[in-house]
Order: structure tokens, then sequence, then C-alpha cells
């Protein structure tokens, strides 16, 4: 079933210092890619599926020095949020700047789809040194990956995919329609989401399998979200609840002759959301070109 995927500002807000205090495991891979700043200019990346931008707010102070950034969706409303960026001033071609102690930010939005036999191909691929995304990879279907994986080869870039499920959810106390609601979810998440067949919480590894077997040197770590007591942000209800939700509408369209059940879960996930916690397994990808 084909749908192209929203995704709401609204929820993009939310997750993002989830991602953030989850990324900080796996800053590891940031640290390594720090040492190929490039010497004789800006950093030149691409960021796929850059929604409001929270990929460019984490990793750009990290990455350091002059930048410059072509950032990529397909949502116009999401491109259009960028013109408020904390920090950021707009030039008269629409481009974004902000001027660091390192160097300037500076940053190009292009609307554009990343489908295959979209606009994928026309992407400055050659000119990148980084090629990077967040919550994305899990989107993607194997042709989708497989076609990625060609493209990067055309360049000498880095990748860093970083926030990509794996499929692990574990709820604290535990329920026994968990696994149910889980199974359900999983197989929405492979629905296509407009980038074929989404692969869900294999994607990252396939991927991973694509770039070696082409040389690349490919590190994986763990970006975990912990939603619960002791999360950053530390008032965690308002992201649990919405998991809940999301998981609950997500099972229900996959079975709708389960939906009491599935119903009757979500009402007591969130009479148990105050006090409760859930951990959301993500790996994060770093591959290096072949020397
Ligand atoms: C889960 S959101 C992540 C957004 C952002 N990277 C972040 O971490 O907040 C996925 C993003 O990919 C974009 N996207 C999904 N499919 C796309 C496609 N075929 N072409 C371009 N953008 C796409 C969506 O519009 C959305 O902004």
């Amino acid at each position: 079933m084909k749908a192209a995927a929203r995704f709401s500002a609204d929820w993009l807000a939310l997750r993002e210092p989830f991602d953030a205090a989850a990324r900080e495991r796996s800053a590891a891979l940031v640290r390594r890619l720090q040492a190929r700043r490039p010497e004789d200019g800006p950093w030149r990346v691409i960021d796929l599926g850059c929604g409001t931008g929270a990929n460019l707010r984490w990793l750009a102070p990290r990455l350091g020095g002059p930048q410059q950034w072509l950032v990529v969706d397909r949502d116009a409303s999401l491109l259009r949020r960028w013109s408020a960026q904390p920090g950021f001033t707009r030039r008269p071609d629409g481009g974004l700047r902000r001027d660091t102690p390192g160097g300037p930010v500076e940053v190009r939005r292009q609307r554009a789809d990343l489908a295959i036999d979209t606009d994928l191909d026309a992407l400055p691929w050659r000119a990148a040194h980084l090629i990077t995304a967040s919550a994305l990879l899990d989107l993607a279907g194997a042709a989708w990956l497989q076609r990625l994986a060609a493209l990067a080869a055309t360049s000498r870039a880095a990748l860093l995919f970083a926030l990509n499920v794996d499929g692990r959810h574990r709820w604290t106390p535990a329920d026994a329609g968990d696994a149910r609601v889980a199974h359900l979810f999983a197989a929405h998440q492979r629905r296509d989401k407009g980038l074929g067949p989404a692969l869900g919480p294999q994607a990252a590894f396939v991927f991973a399998q694509h770039l070696r077997e082409r040389g690349w040197r490919v590190s994986l770590a763990r970006s975990d979200w912990w939603i619960g007591p002791g999360s950053s942000p530390a008032d965690s209800g308002p992201m649990q609840r919405a998991m809940v939700d999301g998981m609950a509408r997500a099972a229900i369209e996959q079975a709708p002759a389960g939906a009491a059940t599935v119903t009757a879960w979500q009402h007591r996930r969130l009479d148990a959301a105050a006090h409760g916690a859930l951990r959301v397994g993500h790996v994060d990808l770093l591959a290096l070109p072949p020397r």
C-alpha cells in the first residue's frame, strides 16, 4: 500500500529532544567524522529528508568549521519552517546563514522527491563531503537503499544516517497486549511510504551490507530513545502518550477487526504513562568510502 507519509512539525518538535539525547549515545561516530574535516574549504553536506532541521541543529555544532548544507525534503511546509531557524538570518536568495566562531554555516533548501526516478539522482552527490539524514532510512525500501548505495559510491562523501529504528520496543511495566500491538505496528511500518515497501527495522542493516559489499567501512552504534523517568527532557509524558496513540492508530489501521483489543491496550498504556517507561531501539550508521 503506497501513501506518502506526512510528518507534522509538532511531532518532529516533540521527538527532537529525545533524538538529541539518543544521539549523544552514538556520538563516537561523529568524532570519527570530525577527523575528515575538509582542509581547503567548508564542509559540503546534503541532508536528505531534512524536515524542520533537527539533524542540522544537532550535527552542525559538532562538525565545526565553515559548512554549506543542502537540505532536501518533499514537504514544502516543513521547508518553510527553516526560515525561522534559531540564530540564522535569511538572505535575499532564500538561503540561510549563521555566523559561528568556527565559520559561517550556510543553508540552501531544496524541495525534491527522493523517490527513485524523481529528483534523487540529480542531487550533487560528487560535490558532497557528507551525506546525512536522520530518521529516514527505515522509511525506505530495498531498491531505494540499493540506489542510495550506488549514488553514494559515485561520491567520496562520508555517510551518517542517524536514528534508524531497529525494531526493539520495551515497555515498563509490561502489558499482555504489548507483543500484539508491536507486531501490528511493525507490519504497518513496512508499508510503502513513498520510497518503496519500507524495510523498517532491517533498513539500516541492509544498507550497511550494501555498503560493505562495495568496500565501505561501516560502523553502527545504538541511539535508543529512553522515554520515562530520568529521561531527557524530564517530562516524558507527552512523548510517551504520543507513542501510545501513534502505535495504537497504526495497529488499528493494520488490523481494523482487532480495534477493541488495541484500544483497551491504549487506555491501559495511557493510564500507565505517568509512571511507565519505553525504550525504542535505534541504530546510527557511519560509513566511510573505500580508501
Ligand atoms: C521522520 S521525518 C525526519 C525529519 C528530520 N530529518 C528529523 O530528524 O526531524 C522524515 C522526513 O523525510 C521526508 N521524506 C520522506 N519521504 C521523502 C521523499 N520521498 N522525498 C523527500 N523527502 C521525504 C519527510 O517529509 C520528513 O521530513
